[in-house]
């Protein structure tokens, strides 16, 4: 991680890490308060939540989710987790593993929905009925789930564990594209609003090297297998190009999203209120939405009518889009 010789910038010791967008190297110590004033310096600058919040963390097994948990707990907020089953087989049965065993182990309280118990599909055999990408049917469940759980629960804020460097992936992405729509809504937090919770990302300071460095500072055992059937191709490439630029010209990923959020985004406010308008409510489940029936209900029943699909024939789709 670090030359041998190489010092704290805020107290002299051995480093463990170098982070070159802070022109600096830091001890174990001064990177933890690293992480924690980026976090708190996000939740402050974007109004995320208050002390006396209740926060619900949708926690996937992965380094992020786990990191923004724990951080979230060790600096005093109220902060429970929801875990989606998603019935890709032995990485989701993995995922379940390490979330369920991070929560016991802190003591800290989980909730759980499982898309094959609780609504008779999963995330291959959606993915077969929809004839769409795994992605597609797997953001329309979760993003209904962490909706619906943390309305139902009465929690203030839903948080996830997207960090810089997914950030400004999208962005790029969205930008390429000019694709104002997306651009409008890729804020660190979203407002309340339709029937819809507080959203929000307190990571977007902190890259995954960083968030990676928490986790291991701080004991967390993490899956660092990624999803099987994702189609993550194109955000990985942009990671990719934002880290040779980022190389060369240190800070600059930093830039690129914190800028966007506190330069662009305002300019772009008026747009988000056009693509959000009024909405009606699904008259299945009672969820926000534009048509008669939501994304997600639909989803339920063409699903949950197909023969179960295993993870395995679909993992021959994997990298196709
Ligand atoms: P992803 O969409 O897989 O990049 O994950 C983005 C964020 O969504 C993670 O940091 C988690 O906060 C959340 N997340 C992903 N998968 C799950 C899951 N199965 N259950 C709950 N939260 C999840
Ligand atoms: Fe959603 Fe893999 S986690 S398709
Ligand atoms: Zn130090
Ligand atoms: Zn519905």
């Amino acid at each position: 991680m670090v030359a041998a010789a190489s010092k704290c910038r805020s107290c002299g010791k051995p480093a463990v890490i170098d982070l070159p967008r802070h022109n600096a190297n830091f001890c174990a110590e001064h990177l933890k308060q690293l992480c924690r004033r980026q976090l708190e310096k996000a939740i402050d600058d974007y109004n995320m939540f208050d002390p006396g919040d209740r926060i619900l963390v949708a926690v996937s097994g992965g380094k992020d989710s786990f990191a923004v948990w724990d951080m979230l707990i060790d600096a005093g907020y109220a902060a429970d987790g929801l875990y989606v089953g998603l019935g890709i087989g032995d990485y989701s049965d993995e995922s379940t593993r390490y979330v369920t065993a991070f929560a016991e182990e802190r003591k800290l309280r989980l909730r759980t929905v499982d898309l094959r118990d609780e609504y008779g599909y999963d995330i291959p055999t959606a993915a077969r009925a929809t004839k769409r990408v795994p992605c597609s049917a797997c953001g329309i469940s979760k993003r209904h789930l962490f909706d619906k759980a943390a309305v139902d629960g009465g929690y203030d804020v839903v948080v996830t564990g997207h960090n810089l460097d997914d950030e400004a992936a999208v962005l790029l992405g969205n930008v390429l594209h000019w694709d104002i729509e997306y651009l409008a809504r890729q804020l660190p937090v979203l407002p309340a609003a339709n029937g819809f919770p507080k959203k929000a990302k307190p990571l977007v300071r902190l890259t995954e090297r960083e968030t990676a460095a928490w986790c291991l500072l701080r004991g967390i055992d993490y899956l660092v297998e990624e999803c099987p059937i994702a189609t993550g191709n194109r955000h990985l490439h942009h990671k990719g190009v934002l880290n040779s630029i980022e190389q060369e010209s240190p800070s600059t990923k930093a830039a690129f999203f914190l800028n966007f959020i506190d330069n662009m985004a305002p300019l772009l406010a008026d747009q988000t209120a056009a693509a959000s308008g009024d909405l009606g409510r699904c008259a299945r489940c009672g969820a926000p939405t534009t048509g008669e029936t939501c994304a997600f209900c639909r989803l339920v029943d063409n699903a949950s009518a197909h023969e179960p699909v295993p993870v395995e024939l679909v993992l021959g789709k994997r990298g196709r889009r």
